[in-house]
């Protein structure tokens, strides 16, 4: 099986699957507890018909959307993912330079492996900063300061992951940073030598968001011990509220699900809001972003930017998820996979599927733009 074998999320995950030792695919695959929000994500989309209309003159099709400000030419964008160099080496400059490619937005990680900087120099496209919040203020600010400095046109502040989520298959691997693999894991990792000898002959893996700050070599700090340690699990909406006057520009909470704090997201200055449970990886038994969307749209779309991610595989997904009223849609594992299967050629292809299925999807709904998408073109099961 090679990229050129792949046409939709399932064949990249397939490939993924056959590149990556068996504790990087499932870091990449699972999630929390029974997997049931993760499922449910893709399941939700099932749960409405498209109705189309017919005959209205759709030669050409503009997908582009603004967004927080940012003119985009795809209504999807790459949603900040950690450890993007453990999937495939050329990690985040193959994801930057695939979106900036499609005329779109990506993120990166606070865990991610490349810096912001380096990115922002490489890629000429709106970038997103996803930041944690951590205990020390000083660390947050000058944090701030370093993406204004790199020129970094959106933050994003994730608020679902207050603490880690039960990933039940990252404890039966032992996938942890570093790694502190299992007997089992580290077999899995001996029958891909490819992906060891890559990992081996490339730019050695660093965290460059934290690094400065954190010190994650020779054991010293983990991953695990970074979110209990460093975040501030007292985070709360006076603290945000600080950092919205202090960032001065678009900003973005990712990770509300309710009104209520929806309104309170207008209430402190927020830009965006993206309705997430972070691809299933955090609270299992949540709602789908998908499932809350028109609760959202209804109660604040008018007053701020609402997105949305979790379990987007096809174009159809975000033709639906547009006309409920998401301004724009994230992917995550539908970029990831194809990153890990073929790198930056991965990622494109990936991309221009979405792309040729949006545009043909518009067509036969009888839509030229995105704004002529509305609920009128869907029924509820
Ligand atoms: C491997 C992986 C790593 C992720 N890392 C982060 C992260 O560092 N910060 C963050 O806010 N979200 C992170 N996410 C969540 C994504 O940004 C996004 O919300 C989610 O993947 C959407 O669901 P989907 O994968 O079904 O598209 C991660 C998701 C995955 C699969």
């Amino acid at each position: 099986m090679r990229e050129t074998d792949c046409f939709n999320f399932h064949d990249f995950r397939r490939l993924a699957e056959r590149r990556l030792p068996g504790p990087i695919f499932d870091y990449i695959d699972g999630a929390a507890d029974d997997e049931l929000t993760y499922r449910r994500n893709t399941e939700s989309f099932e749960n409405v018909d498209l109705v189309p209309n017919v005959l209205r003159g759709v030669e050409d099709v503009d997908l582009s959307v603004t967004v927080m400000g940012q003119k985009l030419a795809l209504p999807v964008y790459c949603s900040p993912t950690a450890l993007q160099r453990l999937f495939h080496h050329d990690g985040e400059h193959a994801v930057g330079a695939a979106a900036a490619k499609f005329g779109t937005m990506f993120g990166v990680s606070s865990l991610g492996t490349v810096s912001l900087e380096a990115i922002r120099a490489a890629c000429d496209t709106p970038q997103v900063y996803q930041f944690y919040f951590h205990k020390d203020r000083g660390l947050n600010s000058a944090m701030m300061q370093r993406a204004r400095d790199a020129g970094i046109n959106v933050m994003m502040l994730t608020v679902d992951s207050i603490t880690g989520g039960n990933r039940e298959r990252d404890l039966r691997t032992g996938f942890s940073i570093p790694f502190r693999l299992t007997l089992a894991g580290m077999l899995q990792f001996a029958i891909k030598p490819a992906w060891g000898i890559n990992y081996l002959t490339h730019e050695k893996f660093r965290l460059p968001q934290l690094d400065r700050h954190v010190d994650m070599g020779g054991g010293a700090m983990s991953i695990s011990r970074y979110f209990t340690e460093m975040l501030d699990p007292s985070m709360d909406w006076d603290d945000v509220a600080g950092m919205v006057r202090e960032w001065g520009g678009p900003f973005c909470l990712k990770g509300v699900m309710s009104v209520e704090d929806a309104r309170r997201a207008i209430d402190i200055g927020c830009t965006g809001i993206v309705l997430s449970n972070h691809g299933g990886r955090q609270l299992d038994g949540s709602r789908t972003g998908f499932d809350q969307l028109a609760e959202i749209v209804d109660a604040v779309g008018d007053r701020i930017d609402v997105m949305m991610d979790g379990g987007v595989q096809r174009g159809s997904h975000v033709l639906k998820a547009l006309s409920v009223g998401a301004k724009a849609v994230g992917l995550g594992r539908y970029y990831l996979f194809p990153l890990a299967a073929a790198g930056r050629s991965g990622v494109e292809r990936a991309l221009g599927l979405m792309r040729a299925e949006l545009v043909r999807d518009m067509k036969l709904m009888g839509c030229r733009s995105v704004d002529q998408l509305s609920r009128a073109n869907l029924r509820w099961r």
